[in-house]
This record gives C-alpha cells, sequence and structure tokens, in this order.
C-alpha cells in the first residue's frame, strides 16, 4: 500500500423508497473509481449511507402508519441487500440516525452558533417536501420547485439562519482560483448563473414544524434542518470532534464527492460555505454527474416512467448478473452527462460488452490452450515483431486507462480496458495459432502467441476488475491472482508459467435480444 490516501463519498440517499436503478447509478460509480485506486495500492475510504431525517421520511412513515424508526430500519435493510448484491466495497454505511453522526452535527451547529455564523429570525417563503429545499416565489417554476416540478408548500416560521451571504465573494473565487473544485466545469456556470449571480441569502438551518430530525441544543423548539444533518456525514463518519478522529486526521478533506447534477448546489454552494465557516479544509472535488433517463429523458426521482420497462435493478442482476447492471451504468452513460436506460440498450450492451468482448476472450483462450497445450500454460520465447506491437499497445492502452481513471473519466476508462481485449483478439487473429499448430515444429511459436494473449488478457481483467468485480475475480482465480493489483511500471507479469486451465461454463451466454424482451415485457406488464 503507498501512502496516497483517498476519500470518496456518495450522497447519502433518503431512503422514502426502495432504491432505483438511477440510485445505483452515483454508488457504482463511486464504488468502480475506489475499487480502482485500491486496486492501485492506495489507502481509500468509502463512504456511502442514508438520510433518514426530515419532513419527507416522517410523512412517508405517517402514511405507512409505522414509526418512522421501524419504517427506516425496513427500507435500510433493502438498500444493503442491494448495495451487497451489487458488489458495493465500501468502508463505512453512515445512517443519520446513528448517535455519533448525530452527537457531531449537534456539536457542528452549536460552534457555528457560537461564532456568530447562525443567527434567529423568520423564515417566509416556500418548501419542497420530496428535495427538502427551500425556494422564494421567484425561483419556482409555474408555481412548482424547479428542482423536481413538484407542488411546494408554504413555510413561515420562527428558524435559525446560517449566514451563507457573507461567503458569496469567497466561493466566486474558489471556482475561479480552483477550476478542479467542482467538476465538470458546466457545473460552475450553472451553481454562477442560477445562484451566485442572483445572489445569496442567508439560509434558513432549522425548522419548527419539522419534529423529525435532530434538536438543536439550546433551543428545543427547533430541530436542524436536515441538509446540514446530511453534509455534515461525511465529517461524521471519520468521527470529526469525536474522542477518535484518527480517521479525520488522515483522509479529511475528501478527495470527491460524487453527486447528482440536481444536488450540486448542496455541494458546492452550502457545504464550502458551512466548512469555511467551521475553518476547516474544503473538499478537494465536487463531481457533478448526469442523470440516468427514463422513457426519453425523465428522471425516476421525481416521476414515473409511463412506458412499461423492467427498471429494477433487482431484476435486472437476478436475470444477468449483478455486473451487467454495472457494465450498463458505466460503459453505456458518459460520466458528468445525462443518459438514456432503455430495455434494449441495456440487453443489446450485454451482449456487444459482457458476451462478445470480456466473457468470450477468457473462453475463447482457454478454448486454445486445451487444445494446442493440453490445457498447460507454457512460457516459451519465439519472439515476432508483431508481439513487440501487442505489448506496446498494451502498456498505452493500460497508461491511458488508468489516467482516465485517475482523472474521473471511468466510461473512457472502461473502453480503453475493452480496446486492450481487442487487441488481444486481433493479435490472435492475426498470428492464427490454428495454422501454426498444424506443423509441430511451430509448438513454441503457438506456446508463445497463447502466453502473451494471456497476459494481454490478464491486464485488461486487472484493470476491469474495478469495473466488473464478480465475473473478473471468478477469472483471476483460476489463475492464483486473488488480490487484484495493478502494476502502474511494469507489464505481463503475471505468474501463470505451468498453470492448466479446465474448460468452464461461459462466464456470460449471449442473449437472444426478442426473446428477453418479450419475456421482461411480460415481467413489467405484471408489475
Ligand atoms: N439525501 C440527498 C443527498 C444528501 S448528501 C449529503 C439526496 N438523496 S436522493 O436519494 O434523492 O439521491 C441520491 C443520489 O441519487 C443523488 O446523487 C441523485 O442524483 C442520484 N439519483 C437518483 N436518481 C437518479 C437518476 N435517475 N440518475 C442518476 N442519479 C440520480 O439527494
Amino acid at each position: 500500500m503507498t501512502n496516497t490516501k483517498f476519500y470518496i463519498t456518495t450522497p447519502i440517499y433518503y431512503p422514502s423508497n426502495k432504491l432505483t436503478l438511477g440510485n445505483c447509478y452515483t454508488t457504482v460509480l463511486c464504488d468502480c473509481i475506489a475499487r480502482f485506486h485500491r486496486n492501485l495500492g492506495h489507502d481509500v475510504f468509502f463512504l456511502t449511507g442514508t438520510d433518514e431525517h426530515g419532513q419527507k421520511i416522517a410523512k412517508i412513515a405517517l402514511e405507512n402508519g409505522v414509526n418512522e424508526m421501524d419504517y427506516l430500519n425496513e427500507i435500510i435493510k433493502d438498500t444493503k441487500n442491494l448495495w451487497k448484491d451489487l458488489n458495493i466495497s465500501y468502508d463505512k454505511f453512515i445512517r443519520t440516525t446513528d448517535s455519533e453522526h448525530e452527537k457531531t452535527v449537534l456539536k457542528i451547529f452549536d460552534i457555528l452558533y457560537q461564532k456568530g455564523e447562525i443567527y434567529k429570525s423568520t423564515y417566509q417563503g416556500k418548501y419542497c417536501i420530496p428535495c427538502e429545499s427551500f425556494w422564494s416565489e421567484e425561483q419556482l417554476i409555474d408555481g412548482k420547485c424547479p428542482d423536481c416540478g413538484r407542488e411546494v408548500v408554504e413555510a413561515n416560521e420562527d428558524c435559525y439562519f446560517f449566514k451563507l451571504s457573507k461567503y458569496e465573494d469567497a466561493l466566486r473565487n474558489l471556482y475561479t482560483t480552483n477550476p478542479n473544485f467542482l467538476v465538470p466545469a458546466s457545473r460552475v456556470n450553472e451553481m454562477l448563473n442560477n445562484f451566485l449571480n442572483q445572489g445569496l441569502k442567508d439560509l434558513c438551518v432549522s425548522r419548527k414544524t419539522v419534529k423529525w430530525g435532530i434538536p438543536v441544543s439550546f433551543d428545543n423548539e427547533q430541530t436542524i434542518y436536515v441538509w446540514i444533518d446530511a453534509l455534515s456525514n461525511y465529517l461524521s463518519a471519520l468521527g470529526y470532534l469525536s474522542e477518535d478522529d484518527s480517521k479525520f486526521k488522515k483522509y479529511w478533506p475528501a478527495d470527491v464527492h460524487v453527486v447528482g447534477k440536481e444536488i450540486v448546489r448542496f455541494h458546492a454552494i452550502i457545504w464550502p460555505a458551512i466548512l469555511m465557516a467551521l475553518d476547516l479544509p474544503l473538499p478537494k472535488q465536487i463531481f457533478g454527474h448526469g442523470w440516468l433517463t427514463f422513457d426519453n429523458g425523465k428522471l425516476s426521482k421525481s416521476k414515473k416512467t409511463e412506458k412499461k420497462e423492467v427498471i429494477d435493478p433487482r431484476v435486472l442482476m437476478s436475470r444477468y448478473k449483478s455486473d451487467s447492471v454495472r457494465n450498463f451504468l458505466i460503459g453505456e452513460i458518459s460520466f458528468g452527462q445525462d443518459g438514456p436506460y432503455t430495455q434494449e440498450g441495456f440487453l443489446n450492451s450485454y451482449n456487444g460488452i459482457l458476451a462478445n468482448k470480456v466473457g468470450n476472450l477468457f473462453s475463447r483462450l482457454t478454448g486454445m490452450v486445451i487444445k494446442y497445450n493440453d490445457g498447460l500454460i507454457q512460457y516459451a520465447n519465439v519472439e515476432q515483431a508483431s508481439d513487440a506491437l501487442l505489448k506496446d499497445n498494451v502498456k498505452l492502452l493500460k497508461e491511458q486507462c488508468i489516467d482516465y481513471m485517475l482523472n474521473l473519466k471511468p466510461t473512457l476508462a472502461y473502453k480503453s480496458t475493452l480496446k486492450i481485449i481487442d487487441e488481444c483478439n486481433q493479435y490472435v487473429d492475426n498470428n492464427k495459432p490454428w495454422e501454426l499448430f498444424k506443423d509441430s515444429t511451430n509448438k513454441e511459436r503457438v506456446n508463445t502467441v497463447l502466453y502473451n494473449a494471456l497476459q494481454t488478457m490478464l491486464e485488461a481483467y486487472t484493470l476491469l476488475n474495478a469495473f466488473l468485480p464478480e465475473s473478473t475475480a471468478t477469472i483471476l482465480n483460476k489463475f492464483g491472482i486473488d488480490k487484484v493489483e495493478i502494476n502502474k511500471d511494469s507489464i505481463f507479469d503475471f505468474e501463470i508459467n505451468n498453470i492448466t486451465l479446465e474448460k468452464n461454463e461461459a462466464l456470460f451466454v449471449r442473449l437472444d435480444i426478442a426473446k428477453e424482451m418479450s419475456e421482461l415485457q411480460e415481467i413489467a406488464n405484471n408489475n
């Protein structure tokens, strides 16, 4: 392990419903990035969790006729199961109802109050319960929440305000002097045009009428605004202001908070302002990703899809394995931009990438080693010009993949690894071991070709491990690789000489798209 630390977070989810494929998006992408860093030997802390206070949760629990905690415990069980099935390798799952978290939030609120950053006044305006957001009359679009398009309610109450307006210049300065703070760059323009240029107003940070929250320590009529509570999780998870703050000392500031574009403003405006008020270092980066859209551009978060399609990740995983969901989310939606989900697109991606490339290469090479050398991998060194070319190309693609990943471009990094698979197939096609095999004097050359092809395949699968952990682990285990390490400095150094390969079942069976479509349609219609 190197000294490089890497602290990455997902937003914490509202357990207002069972999580959707859209929610899986952020988590899968973060998991992929976290795994990649671990495979590079970095010391990673990957945080996710649930955002459990606020009006929205209280309302749902009431509608379900249960108390908040009973409602939450049930749904969090489902969330954790979902993350397990998707192989999400979080280091901590935080719940904002954890007492350690609550204690830290109280301390943060107290410090801000003592420092004069928080004061009491009266709020008059609108509130969107699903987004837990305050809006002024002017900000509404057709009288509705500008973020999700739903009805807002009147909020008119005494509350505490955080002096957000005071940080307007500092935030502007932050975006200008540190263009890496908020990416992609388009998000900076959104923040400037939609918020900073309109003039920042102080932010209401407590609610009198909302009881399901953390009570303000010095005013028991008020509970702390759910977004202040929620954002603080990035610190409380590390033990900030607790007896053991070693993780805070080690991992803060966060290397990246990955969030969906609709909550960038909380992370790129409110969060840095609070941290400045606390005199804490700011996260190095906020990455505002796009949305997975359904039914021609609609977001699952706010609207139900009209077209009947299977969008439940649990169903998709049970039919096509967990890596199929990861493959689609990472490979088919360019990180940072919006991208559509369709059942057909999902199935085509499965066939095109998982069956034809990832699964096929392993079956193809295993088949050849069995046919041409009784399954035994034997190092041989009858080199030809095409071997050096292969190595050069693999080296370049590997470097490209690492570079993309370190620059938060997982979709491009994924494509680079798939190109290594293409290179490998091309090398085998060009060298035609099936022709060489016809002449026994070529035995050593056949073994050289197979050896180089297997080395290339393992380069691809070790890089792919962060993207497709389940399937690559199955293959890598057959080569005695239990712990994946990406060697940045050299290639083709897998110790595979004298390993015997056996015939395996195909990792990803090619799907009959028409048949799958009709079966999925039936499932969707019955739901
Ligand atoms: N609780 C807040 C976050 C607090 S973080 C301090 C919240 N929760 S959420 O459950 O509504 O959303 C969690 C994440 O899921 C967000 O990043 C959101 O963008 C993401 N997604 C939900 N549906 C989505 C898509 N359809 N596509 C991509 N991501 C979207 O906001």
